[in-house]
Formats: C-alpha cells, sequence, structure tokens
C-alpha cells in the first residue's frame, strides 16, 4: 500500500449499537479526537439495549457528538479528506442514523465517502495503539455482536477462519450476567463478581466445534442456567469465575490454535471482551508460552468507538475505495476482502 505525501484527516462515525461515536484520526493511527456518548445508563434499566431507544438516542447526540470531535481535534470539517462510517453490521436503526448523518455531512462539504464494516474498525484499533504495527497477523475480535478468528492478510484484507455458531462472547457474559442479577452490560460485571470466586468451582462445558476455529457458547450459557437452577445458593462469585474461565479457555485455545495453522506469529485481540482483564492476562500468558508477539490495544478502544472507524477508514481511502451516497446499511454485513 503507497504511503500518501500529505496529512490525512478522516473524521470517523460509529453509531452500530448504543454508542454514540465520532473521532478525528489522522493518518489512520493518530488520535486527535475520540469522542464516545454512551447509552449505558438509558438501557440499563431494560436489562439490554433496546433498538428503537438506541436509534432515537443517537439522533438526539450526534449533533454535539460531532462538534465536540471536530473542536477538540482542533480542525474543521472542510480540513477533512474523507468521511468514514459504520454500515454494518449491527442494528439497523441504530446504523442508519450515524449513515445518514455521514452521508450528509459527505455530501454538504464535498468529501468523499468511506463504507466501513464494524469488525473492520475493532482490528484497525490495533493500529492507533502500537504505530508500528503492521499485517499479516491473526486477530481475534470478541465483541457483544461477534467472535471472529481473522486473517489480517493485509490492511483491507481478510480471511474469516472462524467465528462463533450461535452466541457472541460479549452477548454470553450478558445474559449469564443476566441469570446472575447483574445489571446490563454484564461483561464488566462478571469480571467484577468473578475477581473474588474460583474459576474452578464448576467445570462449565467447553464446546467442541466441526471447524476448530468455530465456538460456540449457546451450551455454556444454558449449563449456567441450569446450574443456578438447581444450586440456589451457591456463590455467585464462583460462578461468575467458572464461567469467565470457560469462555477464557475457549477464546485462548482457538486463538492459539489460529495462530498454528496460519502459521503466524503475530496475534491481535480486540472487540469489548477484550477489555477483561482476566481474558487479557490469559492471552498474555499463553502468547508467552508459545512464543507469540500479542497485539491488545488499551480498553478505551476495545468497547466501540470511532477513532478505530476512522482508522479502517484510512486504510480503505488510500486504497481509493470511495463508497456512493446511496450506500444502504446492512445489519448482517458478512467481513470480506
Ligand atoms: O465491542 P463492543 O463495545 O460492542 C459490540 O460490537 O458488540 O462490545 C460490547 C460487549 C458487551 O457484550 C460487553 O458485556 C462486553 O463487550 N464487555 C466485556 C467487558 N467489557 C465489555 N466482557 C467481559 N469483560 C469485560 N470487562
Ligand atoms: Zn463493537
Amino acid at each position: 500500500m503507497s504511503v500518501p505525501l500529505k496529512n490525512t484527516l478522516i473524521l470517523g462515525i460509529e453509531t452500530s449499537c448504543d454508542e454514540t461515536c465520532a473521532a478525528v484520526i489522522k493518518n489512520g493511527r493518530e488520535v486527535l479526537s475520540n469522542v464516545v456518548y454512551s447509552q449505558i445508563d438509558i438501557h440499563r434499566k431494560y436489562g439490554g439495549v433496546v433498538p428503537e431507544i438506541a436509534s432515537r438516542n443517537h439522533i438526539e447526540r450526534i449533533d454535539d457528538v460531532m462538534e465536540e470531535a471536530l473542536e477538540t481535534a482542533g480542525v474543521n470539517l472542510t480540513e477533512m479528506d474523507a468521511v468514514a462510517v459504520t454500515y454494518g453490521p449491527g442494528l439497523v436503526g441504530a446504523l442508519l442514523v450515524g449513515l445518514s448523518y455521514g452521508k450528509a455531512l459527505a455530501y454538504a462539504a464535498k468529501k468523499p465517502l468511506i463504507a466501513v464494516h464494524h469488525i473492520e474498525g475493532h482490528i484497525c484499533a490495533n493500529y492507533i495503539a502500537d504505530p508500528c504495527f503492521t499485517p499479516p497477523y491473526v486477530a481475534l475480535v470478541v465483541s457483544g455482536g461477534h467472535t471472529s478468528f481473522v486473517c489480517v492478510n493485509d490492511y483491507t484484507e481478510y480471511t474469516l477462519l472462524g467465528s462463533t455458531r450461535d452466541d457472541a462472547a460479549g452477548e454470553a457474559f450478558d445474559k449469564a450476567a443476566r441469570m446472575l442479577d447483574l445489571p446490563y452490560p454484564g461483561g464488566v460485571e462478571i469480571e467484577k463478581l468473578a475477581a473474588g470466586g474460583n474459576p474452578h468451582a464448576v467445570k462449565f462445558p467447553r464446546a467442541a466445534t466441526e471447524n476448530p476455529l468455530d465456538c460456540s457458547f449457546s451450551g455454556l450459557k444454558s449449563a449456567v442456567a441450569g446450574f443456578i437452577q438447581k444450586n440456589r445458593d451457591f456463590p455467585k462469585a464462583d460462578i461468575a469465575a467458572s464461567f469467565q474461565e470457560a469462555v477464557a479457555d475457549v477464546l485462548v485455545g482457538r486463538a492459539i490454535t489460529a495462530c498454528h495453522m496460519k502459521n503466524s506469529k503475530i496475534l491481535s485481540l480486540s472487540g469489548g471482551v477484550a477489555a477483561n482483564k482476566y481474558i487479557r492476562r490469559r492471552m498474555t500468558e499463553a502468547c508467552e508460552r508459545e512464543g507469540l508477539f500479542l497485539q491488545i490495544p488499551p480498553i478505551a478502544l476495545c468497547t466501540d468507538n470511532a477513532a478505530m472507524i476512522a482508522s479502517a477508514g484510512y486504510f480503505r481511502f488510500v486504497n481509493g475505495e470511495i463508497a456512493g451516497l446511496d450506500l444502504n446499511a446492512y445489519p448482517g454485513l458478512e467481513l470480506t476482502t
């Protein structure tokens, strides 16, 4: 990929779920601003994200978030080289808010529009975290909507190696948390509770899959539900720790297998579940044992943000990949090259 001579500024927009985000990134790796407005407090009382409420809140917040992103970066819209926006996967109504907003900005300011896949954004968070990090490598993206093992051949070239057959790991965290009467979002709550529990107290299942790089968490979820029903007085911290251990075993095991199968000495871990310190530690230990280099973004770049979308947008932009203003939102968008 050729490197442009001048500094390139990309404005990123992300609204695929319950975070309204805008960011300005220089040359794909340097964060000038990264504004995240989280709707978690609004959705918490419903125990999960309510799509209609998410869309409405994006509409209410996106102007302010955008203004703050430009102001913090000390730039205006005319200085941008392109507008990059998430167009899938995600909640369709939520996606449409950011996409329509991005299209309107691009049209009004006569800037190119760049279409970004949300998982590609999570992968590109690694380029912000480490300015020297380059493909090829194996990436594990693990979030509320996805658990994907990807071979990153180049900045915009991916091969999907495997993914979850049912629930995403983050979804399993959120559902297990609900069974344990913990508030939404459950991942961080499980992590807190698990810190005081015994990870070997309950042997929850680690499901085998036909493709060794696929995974499955629905059996684990059912096992947790069944166990809680039969053992009402069992310490919740032990259940949380045992559940987290099972997820960690699956993710770490599959990630190492993926590196071996692809002959890769480099692994990246990103997405919301990569914010889990226990999983970060387990992955770090496993990579040290296996002689692999592990790249994990800081926690703020693991959960949804627009800096990662702007970074992905930069690499598409320098590749000349400009989207039309008829770009649509795709809730089930697959990751393709
Ligand atoms: O990447 P993300 O912000 O949004 C999606 O693309 O889905 O990930 C959100 C997911 C939620 O399921 C949340 O429970 C999980 O990431 N998560 C965690 C932690 N922090 C967020 N899971 C486990 N431990 C955490 N500390
Ligand atoms: Zn995400």
